[in-house]
C-alpha cells in the first residue's frame, strides 16, 4: 500500500494533531517605544498600530496584552532632539524614559519579563551606535564603557534582560563584567549576536529617530553577502557570556537562524524587524493579502527555522489571534 500524504490533511483536527510547529504566547516579545513627556500615546506613522508612549501611559497600554498572556517586552527610549549629544548622556540617565518605564512596569506587572535595548544611536546627536572620533569613525573600545553604563542604569532600575544592539566588538563580555562587579549576577544578556546592516530597519529609524546623520552602519553591522561570519559572531558572544542569542532581521535570514540554532544550544531569538512588519501591514492595507494569515505563516517559518523566541511588533496582534482561536 502506498503512503497517501493527503490523508492527514483531510480534517482540521488531524492537521492540528500532526503539526509540530506551534507558537505560544510565551514565545513572543513585544517592542515598545518610550518618549519623554506626559499623557502621550501617538501612533507611529512608519509603524501603523504601534505607538510612542510616555511613561505614565505604559501601564494602561499593557493591560490588555498582559491579560492575553503577554510574557515579555523590549523597551526602546526615544529622547527629544535637544537631549541628544556626542556622548549620548541621556542613555545613562537614571531619570531617563527607559529606567522610569522599567520601574513602572515592574511595579504593576511583576511577572512580566522586561528587556531593554542597549545602544547609543537614539541618544547621540550624530545617530551612530557608538562614540565617534574626529575623523567620523566609531571608536569601538571607548564605546564599551558607555554601553556598560547604560546597561547598569537599566539593570539598577530592575530590567530582567539587557539586549545590546550596538554591534561593537567585545561588548557582551565587557557588559557582563560590569554587571558582575555590581553584583548583578542574574541579569540575562540577550545579545543581538548576528545583526546585519539591513534596509529592513527603515521604519524603526523613523520611530526611534535614530538614522545616522552621515554614512551608514556597515562598519559595525554585518554584511549579508558574507555567509561565514554569523557563526563567528555567535561563538564570540557565547564565550563572552551571552544567555540568549539573536538573529536580526528574521525573514530574509531564515538560513542563518537555522545555522545558529544547530551551532548552539542557547535559546535563540529572531527579531522580525520593522521593515518586515511594514511590508505585511502595507500589503494588507492595499487589500492584496490577509494580515492575520501572513503573520501566522511568517511566525511559523521563523519557529520552523529554529528560533525559540520571536521579537515582533505583531506580538500583541498575535496574542489576539491566539485568544480568538481558543
Ligand atoms: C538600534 C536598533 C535598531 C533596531 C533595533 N535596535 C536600528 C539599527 O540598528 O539601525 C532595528 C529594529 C527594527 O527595525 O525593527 N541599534
Amino acid at each position: 500500500m502506498e503512503y497517501r500524504p493527503r490523508r492527514l490533511r483531510k480534517k482540521e483536527g488531524l492537521r492540528r494533531m500532526v503539526s509540530d510547529i506551534k507558537i505560544k504566547a510565551e514565545d513572543l516579545i513585544l517592542p515598545l517605544f518610550l518618549v519623554p513627556g506626559e499623557d502621550i500615546k501617538e501612533e507611529i506613522t512608519a509603524l501603523p498600530d504601534c505607538y510612542h508612549l510616555s511613561v505614565d501611559r505604559v501601564v494602561e497600554y499593557l493591560k490588555e496584552p498582559v491579560a492575553r498572556g503577554l510574557n515579555a517586552v523590549l523597551l526602546f527610549g526615544v529622547p527629544e532632539e535637544n537631549q541628544k549629544d556626542a556622548e549620548a548622556s541621556q542613555s545613562r540617565d537614571p531619570e531617563g524614559v527607559v529606567p522610569r518605564a522599567v520601574k513602572k512596569i515592574k511595579d504593576n506587572y511583576p511577572e512580566l519579563v522586561v528587556g531593554t535595548d542597549v545602544c547609543l544611536c537614539a541618544y547621540t546627536d550624530h545617530g551612530h551606535c557608538g562614540i565617534m572620533d574626529s575623523g567620523g569613525e566609531v571608536k569601538n573600545d571607548e564605546t564599551l564603557e558607555y554601553l556598560a553604563r547604560m546597561a547598569l542604569t537599566h539593570t539598577r532600575a530592575g530590567a530582567d534582560i539587557i539586549a545590546p544592539s550596538d554591534m561593537m566588538d567585545y561588548r557582551i563580555g565587557f557588559i557582563r563584567r560590569a554587571l558582575e562587579e555590581e553584583g548583578f549576577t542574574n541579569t540575562v544578556i540577550m545579545s543581538y549576536s548576528v545583526k546585519y546592516a539591513s534596509s529592513f530597519y527603515g521604519p524603526f529609524r523613523y520611530a526611534a529617530d535614530s538614522a545616522p546623520e552621515h554614512g551608514d552602519r556597515s562598519s559595525y553591522q554585518m554584511d549579508y553577502s558574507r555567509s561565514q561570519e554569523a557563526s563567528i559572531e555567535a561563538e564570540l558572544d557565547i564565550q563572552e557570556g551571552a544567555d540568549i542569542l539573536m538573529v536580526k532581521p528574521a525573514l530574509a535570514y531564515l538560513d542563518i537562524i537555522k545555522e545558529i540554532d544547530s551551532q548552539s544550544n542557547l535559546p535563540l531569538a529572531a527579531y522580525s524587524v520593522s521593515g518586515e512588519y511594514s511590508m505585511i501591514k502595507q500589503a494588507a492595507k492595499a487589500g492584496i493579502c490577509n494580515e492575520e494569515e501572513m503573520v501566522h505563516e511568517v511566525f511559523t517559518a521563523i519557529r520552523r527555522a529554529g528560533a525559540d523566541i520571536i521579537i515582533s511588533y505583531f506580538a500583541e496582534k498575535y496574542l489576539q489571534i491566539l485568544s480568538d482561536k481558543k
